[in-house]
C-alpha cells in the first residue's frame, strides 16, 4: 500500500444530556451524536517515522494554529494504538486537510484521530479478512477519546458513559443544517467546568440524563420541524456564559427562520436547523449578512462515519 485517504465527518449533539460529574472527572452523558457532511480528509503513506503536517483544506477558511503537529496529535496517538495492535512500526506521515472547525465544538480533533484509526490499519493489513475489525476500532478510539467512535460510525446514533457507548439511532431522511463558525475555540474541559460552576452556583444537582422521546420520533418519522423543536445540550448555558456573543448568533438564526438551534456540542460553532435545503440557503445568506458569525457552512446529516476514498 503507498497510500490511504479517509475522509471522516464532524458531528452535531442533537441532544447533549449532562449528567453528574463522575470519581474520573468525566461526566455520564445521555449524546444523540449526528454526522454532517462537513469532512476533514487524512492521508496515511508510508514514511521513516511518524510525522504529523496539518493543512487547512482547499477553499476551508479554517484556523488551523492551534492544533498539534506533534506526538500529542490525536491522529497521531491513534497511529501508535494501531502499530501496537498490529506489532508493526509506527512508520507512517499523516497528511489532514481540515474542514473542520478547530476547537468548534464539532468534533473535529475526534475526527482526524477516527480517519487516522481506519487509514492506518488499512495501510498496515490490507487482507480482506482484517485483523482489526470496525467495532475493534470503534473500542481503540474510546481510549483516545469520548468522540471518537462515532467519527468511526457516523450515521445518528445514542452515545451513553462518557458517549462512547454507542447505539445507532432510526432516521429517517436528510436534515439540512447550517453552521455558525465563530472566531477562536472553547476548550471541551472549560465549558464542562463551567457546567458543573454554574450548577452548583444555583444550588442545582445534576439530573441522570435520558433520551428524548420526543426527539427519537422526529429522527424515526423525519421531521425537521419536531426535529429542531426537541434539540437540546445541556452545555450551551456554559458555552453562553464562557461566550456571551454566541447568544446573538443564536437569536439571529431564530429571526431569519431557523426551525431549531443550539451550541454544537461544547461550543462555540452554532448549528440551525432548516425545514429544505432552500431554506438552509436563504438562512445561510441571512446570517452571512448579518455578520454575526466568522463563517457560515451548509451541510447536511446524518452521513456515514470515517470511509475510505
Ligand atoms: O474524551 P475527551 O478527551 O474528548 O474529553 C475532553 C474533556 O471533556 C474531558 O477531559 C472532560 O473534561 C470533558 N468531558 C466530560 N465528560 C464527558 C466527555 C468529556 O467531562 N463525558
Amino acid at each position: 500500500m503507498s497510500a490511504v485517504t479517509v475522509r471522516v465527518p464532524a458531528k452535531v449533539n442533537l441532544q447533549l444530556g449532562v449528567g453528574p460529574i463522575r470519581d474520573d472527572g468525566y461526566h455520564d452523558l445521555v449524546n444523540v451524536f449526528h454526522a454532517v457532511s462537513l469532512f476533514d480528509e487524512v492521508t496515511a503513506e508510508p514514511a521513516e517515522r511518524l510525522a504529523v503536517e496539518v493543512r487547512a483544506a482547499p477553499h476551508a477558511r479554517v484556523a488551523i494554529g492551534g492544533v498539534p503537529t506533534g506526538e500529542d496529535n490525536l491522529a497521531a496517538r491513534a497511529a501508535r494504538l494501531v502499530a501496537a495492535r498490529l506489532g508493526v512500526e509506527t512508520a507512517v506521515r499523516l497528511s489532514i486537510r481540515k474542514a473542520i472547525p478547530v476547537a468548534g465544538g464539532m468534533a473535529g480533533g475526534s475526527a482526524d484521530a477516527a480517519a487516522a484509526l481506519v487509514a492506518c490499519a488499512r495501510l498496515w493489513d490490507d487482507r480482506e479478512e482484517p485483523v482489526l475489525t470496525r467495532d475493534d476500532l470503534m473500542e481503540l478510539g474510546g481510549d483516545l477519546g469520548s468522540d471518537v467512535p462515532f467519527a468511526v460510525l457516523g450515521g445518528t446514533a445514542v452515545g451513553v458513559g462518557r458517549g462512547e457507548r454507542l447505539t445507532p439511532a432510526l432516521a429517517r431522511g436528510t436534515f439540512h443544517w447550517v453552521f455558525a463558525t465563530a472566531d477562536g475555540g472553547l476548550s471541551t474541559p472549560a465549558v464542562y467546568g463551567e457546567c458543573d460552576r454554574l450548577r452548583l452556583e444555583a444550588g442545582e444537582a445534576a439530573a441522570w440524563p435520558a433520551v428524548s422521546e420526543a426527539l427519537m420520533t422526529a429522527l424515526a418519522t423525519g421531521d425537521a420541524k419536531a426535529l429542531g423543536a426537541a434539540l437540546s445540550n445541556d452545555l450551551e448555558p456554559a458555552a453562553l456564559s464562557l461566550r456571551p456573543s454566541l447568544r446573538r448568533t443564536l437569536d439571529t438564526g431564530r429571526e431569519f427562520g431557523a426551525i431549531g438551534a443550539l451550541v454544537s456540542g461544547s461550543g462555540p460553532t452554532c448549528a440551525f436547523l432548516a425545514e429544505t435545503d432552500e431554506d438552509a440557503a436563504g438562512l445561510a445568506d441571512a446570517l452571512h449578512s448579518a455578520g454575526v458569525a466568522e463563517q457560515i457552512v451548509r451541510a447536511h446529516g446524518p452521513v456515514p462515519g470515517a470511509t475510505l476514498v
